[in-house]
């Protein structure tokens, strides 16, 4: 295992911001990862892991040990006719394992395709897009406790899973490390095409014979029409979470403006479409100081130029200000913040 020191982060985070970490190291392997443990207890430095970067806004240097979390391979655990169970490792990329499971014959993840980004991540902040999210197919989250060292496993049910949020944000942030999830999938297509814009997409065509790999398709095609490619422009996806609301808050809102977006939670809930809220204000577009709203994306802000992430938290917090006094609404940032002040 080698460790480096002050090593520069650009190259590993979706947003190309410039910030170095105290130590760094990449793990290949359950001995590294036991080594790297050992040696921050010494160190006395916090552990940080990082998958591909794509879900954080670094504002600072981060005072910790950051593990590029490489672990590889699938393995099946159990299969009959109608399901299959896989461990899939934590460094395994995301949007290559759901093609992979789909060339397997094993359905359920299409809707989840083009999401940038690590195994490991994915509970983190439960994915989700197009009307699916990863906890229907999570059975349990293999972890290392980073106070004891020791590996342990949650079952889904134990993982407090939510619109963009689980455990793992919440009572055990900063506290573990995903090593690897174990997840069922079906052997039997069941495509979901309910969200909007794939309703769009399939009209007219007839429900039972849209194959989990047209699904596949449409997501990807969908994703490359309006979200930005991190690879040529630089950003971390949506930067706010959609805010949920009570119907009644909904009703009063949708009265003063009856085009806002407005989608019932199985719960009774109501999400709303902070895209549609910030385009409103009129940022869609808008460049300042090396960052900009993305001209086809109100909810995803692109670094246009910028070295640190302090610029992008400005514009964050002027576009959550906005929003405030006009819908009376507090934005979230979606994604993890590191090294602000
Ligand atoms: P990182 O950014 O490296 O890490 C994110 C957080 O998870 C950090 O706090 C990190 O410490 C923690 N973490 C990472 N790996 C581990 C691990 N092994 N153990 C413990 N903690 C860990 N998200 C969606 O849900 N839906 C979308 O549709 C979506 N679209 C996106 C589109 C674009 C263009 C981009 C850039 C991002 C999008 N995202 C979306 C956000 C992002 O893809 C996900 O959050 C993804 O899971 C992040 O994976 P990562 O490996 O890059 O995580
Ligand atoms: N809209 C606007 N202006 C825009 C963009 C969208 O008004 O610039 C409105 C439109 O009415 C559109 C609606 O917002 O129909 C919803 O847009 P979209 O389908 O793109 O979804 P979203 O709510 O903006 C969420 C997720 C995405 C996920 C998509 C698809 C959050 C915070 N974002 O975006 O996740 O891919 O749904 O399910 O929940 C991410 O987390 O990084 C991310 C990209």
């Amino acid at each position: 295992m080698h460790i480096h020191r002050n090593e520069p982060l650009a190259l590993f985070n979706t947003l190309r911001l410039n910030a170095k970490a105290a130590a760094f190291t990449a793990i290949t392997s359950a001995q590294q990862l036991q080594a790297a443990w050992r040696w921050s207890q010494e160190q006395a430095l916090p552990i940080l892991p990082l998958g591909e970067g794509s879900n954080i806004v670094l504002a600072g240097d981060v005072e910790a040990l950051m593990l590029k979390m490489e672990l590889q391979g699938v393995h099946l655990l159990k299969s009959n006719d109608h399901q299959v169970e896989l461990r899939v490792q934590a460094g395994e990329n995301w949007h290559a394992f759901v093609d992979w499971s789909l060339q397997q014959g094993y359905c359920g993840l299409e809707n989840l395709a083009l999401i940038p980004g690590t195994v490991g991540a994915a509970p983190v902040q439960n994915i989700g897009a197009y009307g699916v999210e990863i906890a229907e197919y999570l059975r349990r989250v293999h972890v290392l406790e980073l106070h004891s060292g020791v590996a342990r496993t949650l079952q889904a049910h134990e993982c407090a899973f939510g619109y963009r949020d689980s455990i793992f944000k919440a009572e055990l942030r900063d506290r573990v490390v995903i090593t690897a999830i174990d997840l069922v999938l079906n052997r039997h297509a069941c495509p979901r095409v309910e969200y909007p814009a794939l309703v769009e997409y399939f009209a007219g065509q007839e429900a039972g014979r849209i194959r989990a790999r047209d699904v596949f398709d449409a997501v990807v095609r969908i994703r490359q029409s309006k979200l930005p490619d991190p690879a040529v422009t630089p950003n971390a996806g949506s930067f706010f979470k959609n805010p949920v609301v009570s119907p009644s808050a909904a009703d009063a809102l949708q009265q003063q403006h009856p085009a806002l977006p407005v989608y019932a939670q199985p719960d009774g809930s109501c999400k709303l479409s902070a895209a549609w809220m910030i385009e409103f204000c009129g940022w869609k577009g808008r460049q300042t100081d090396g960052v900009a709203v993305h001209k086809d994306h109100a909810l995803v802000l692109v670094n246009a130029g910028s070295d640190s992430g302090k610029a992008l938290l400005d514009l964050a917090q002027a576009i959550a200000a906005d929003v405030a006094s006009q819908f009376d609404i507090a934005l979230q940032i979606e994604p993890r913040v590191y090294g602000a002040r």
